[in-house]
């Protein structure tokens, strides 16, 4: 179930599979792709990553949550996706137990992983088992499955993260792996992340975005981008429409807040209701509204110099420093990054040639 990891820039040895199959089309195919397109797009980068082609998988569908009896399987796999689905409910920051208010706003899991993870473009967490425990380059370690995990707890749900062994990972990792029941560990699925569309050879642009906001996305995440809630008075119902910044929101370090990753979520997946198959935005007006979003205030989180300690894995759009290649945090921030891409690419060279005797 090896997939393109998007979370390490730059996988060790034993990735190289994977790495192949991320790196897509063979790279003349790729040229004569962007040069046919090319000239009905200017303005966008010619050395972007091919726009991903929807791709066909093996017959796939999700496995039934409903379907599993009533064993202790079942109800781990139910209290997972309830958790996933309806994390507020749970371990949010109002629930009764004190003790259990590990997420620190009230967003669920699956207002981003969409559709319960089982979207494709939409963050799907479907196919991931096998690939864990896998380099992570934000930790500059090994990470497992629940160490992933916990760093949405920490940053999307601006959090702490779920004690190891606690009732809720074990359930939230059961209802993972249950979403991939019947792949075979080698199968590659298609879909995962929030896509690959091209980039912009400009910076992506929030005053621009700012008007796209208005027009597609204010009358429902709202003109302070708080969303709208549905809680009861006594029931914790999350939102309606969940905040997109502000105190409400994932913090600085998440990767919802790198522009690649979300305008990318935007444009195959917003306004709600739309999908990869068909995108309502244009990709210029989702890389600018993106910039809008990312552009506003949300909370922080301490210590995020400490991420990625090998700046040469930091991922481009990571929106702050420290990092390796000497351009600014605002172009990290909104691009545009082939410029930063090929600096990275000169640097990871020099140091191979520098490391061969
Ligand atoms: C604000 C949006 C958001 C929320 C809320 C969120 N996540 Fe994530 N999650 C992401 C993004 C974005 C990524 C990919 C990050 C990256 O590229 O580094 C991700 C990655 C993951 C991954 C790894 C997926 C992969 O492809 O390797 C897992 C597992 C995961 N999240 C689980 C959860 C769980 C469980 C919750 C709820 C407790 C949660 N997430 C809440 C945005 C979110
Ligand atoms: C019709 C209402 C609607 C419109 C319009 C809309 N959204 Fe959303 N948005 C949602 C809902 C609902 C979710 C949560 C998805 C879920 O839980 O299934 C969401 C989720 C999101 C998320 C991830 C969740 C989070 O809290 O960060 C982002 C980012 C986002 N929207 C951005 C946008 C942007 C940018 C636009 C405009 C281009 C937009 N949306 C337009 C309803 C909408």
């Amino acid at each position: 179930m090896h997939r393109a990891r998007q979370i390490s820039a730059s996988p060790p040895l034993r990735f190289a599979s994977i790495r192949r199959w991320r790196s897509g089309p063979p790279v003349a195919a790729v040229v004569a792709c962007l040069s046919a397109v090319a000239p009905s797009m200017p303005g966008f980068a010619q050395n972007a990553p091919a726009q991903e082609p929807p791709k066909v998988d093996r017959t796939w569908t999700p496995p039934e949550v409903g379907a599993l009896p009533d064993d202790a399987f079942g109800q781990a796999v139910r209290r997972g996706r309830d958790l996933f689905t309806a994390t507020y409910a749970h371990i949010g920051p109002d629930v009764a137990d004190p003790a259990k208010r590990y997420a620190g706003n009230s967003l669920a899991c699956a207002n981003c992983h969409l559709q319960a993870g089982t979207k494709k473009f939409g963050l799907p967490v479907y196919g991931l088992t096998d690939d864990f425990p896998a380099y992570s380059a934000r930790r500059g370690a090994e990470a497992s499955l629940d160490d992933r995990l916990d760093s949405c707890m920490t940053r999307s749900m601006n959090g702490r993260p779920l004690p190891e062994n606690s009732a809720e990972m074990q359930a939230l990792v059961a209802y993972i792996k249950f979403l991939s029941t019947g792949l075979p560990a080698d199968e590659k699925l298609s879909g995962y992340g929030s896509g690959n569309m091209p980039w912009l050879d400009r910076a992506a642009d929030p005053e621009r975005g700012k008007v796209v906001y208005a027009r597609a996305c204010l009358y429902c995440h709202g003109g302070a981008g708080a969303g709208i809630p549905r809680s009861g008075a006594i029931t914790d119902l999350g939102y309606l429409v969940p905040p997109i910044w502000g105190p409400g929101s994932f913090n600085e370090g998440a990767g919802m807040n790198r522009l690649i990753t979300i305008a990318n979520f935007v444009h195959y997946n917003m306004p709600h209701g739309a999908d990869y198959l068909n995108p309502q935005l244009s990709v210029e007006d989702a890389w600018d509204v993106a910039a809008y979003v990312v552009s506003q205030a949300r909370p922080k989180k301490a210590g995020l110099e400490n991420d990625f300690p090998d700046r040469l894995l930091k991922p481009i759009d990571t929106p702050y420093g420290p990092y390796a290649d000497g351009f600014s945090e605002q172009q990290h921030k909104y691009g545009p990054f082939g410029p930063i891409k090929a600096a990275i690419e000169k640097l990871k060279a020099e140091k191979a040639a520098d490391k061969k005797p």
